[in-house]
């Protein structure tokens, strides 16, 4: 089973920083999550929130700032101190990080909940121009997301990311629509679900484990991956239980 790290390690530190994607690479996972988004400008940049409420000493919207503007911007406030100023690193600084490394990068495209022009373009752009496209695993909640991504590179695998609730005969769906990958919540998801996908040749990759007993069961369900805030731990566990020293 592959352990993609949430966000970078962000049970620990910052999500979606240089740092957390740094302390992440140190767990020996496989690979590491992040989300995209554009900046007004048109920069591919890497967060969560549509907005920079939650995480941020600032308020409103990304795509109203410019990538100058939000280089101001400390998307660890909300630690209160701990990992002082992380700034939003751009899409193009992470892939110059990442391809000195050996990790796989899944991209999940925030286009669910505002349309951005261009995003699957300039994200498929970078990581062509970085020498990426066998290290990167799309998805999305908006599935026309993945579909376009494929048609701009059919070499990168997709995966539908789907709500909580899950979706049934996701087996099928998947192979119907050409996505190599199923990303459901934990909570909505069953062995029927996973088994269903095996039919299929669907890859499972679940999120988000945070939890001893999610993880030994998606493990035990036979899911190829685990999406965690904690990679740390589930990369030790997962080397104990399969003695991969
Ligand atoms: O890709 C898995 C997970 O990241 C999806 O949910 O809200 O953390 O982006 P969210
Ligand atoms: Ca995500």
């Amino acid at each position: 089973m592959n352990v993609f790290a949430h966000r970078g390690y962000s049970g620990m530190y910052p999500e979606n920083t240089m740092l957390a994607f740094r302390e992440a690479e140190k767990t020996g996972c496989y690979g590491i999550e992040l989300d995209v988004q554009l900046t007004r400008d048109g920069v591919v940049v890497v967060i969560h929130d549509e907005t920079l409420d939650r995480v941020s000493d600032k308020t409103g919207f990304v795509r109203d700032y410019t990538y100058e503007e939000l280089k101001k911007v400390n998307v660890a406030h909300s630690w209160g101190g701990k990992h002082g100023f992380q700034m939003i690193p751009t899409f193009e600084e992470y892939c110059q990080w990442v391809k000195h490394t050996d990790l796989v990068t899944n991209v999940e495209l925030k286009t669910g909940v505002y349309y951005y022009e261009e995003l699957e373009k300039k994200t498929v752009d970078l990581i062509r121009q970085y020498g990426l496209t066998d290290r990167i695993l799309f998805s999305s909640f908006n599935h026309m997301s993945i579909v376009k991504t494929r048609e701009l590179a059919p070499e990168i695998p997709v995966g539908a990311l789907v709500e909580p609730l899950g979706l049934g005969n996701a087996g099928y769906y998947c192979h119907e629509h050409g996505f190599q990958c199923y990303h459901p919540g934990f909570k909505g998801l069953d062995q029927e679900t996973v088994e269903n996908c095996k039919k299929y040749d669907i890859a499972v990759n679940v999120w988000t484990i945070n939890d001893m007993g999610a993880l030994e069961q998606i493990y035990e369900w036979g899911c190829d991956g685990a999406f965690t805030n904690y990679p740390g731990i589930a990369q030790a566990w997962l080397h104990a239980k399969e003695m991969k020293y």
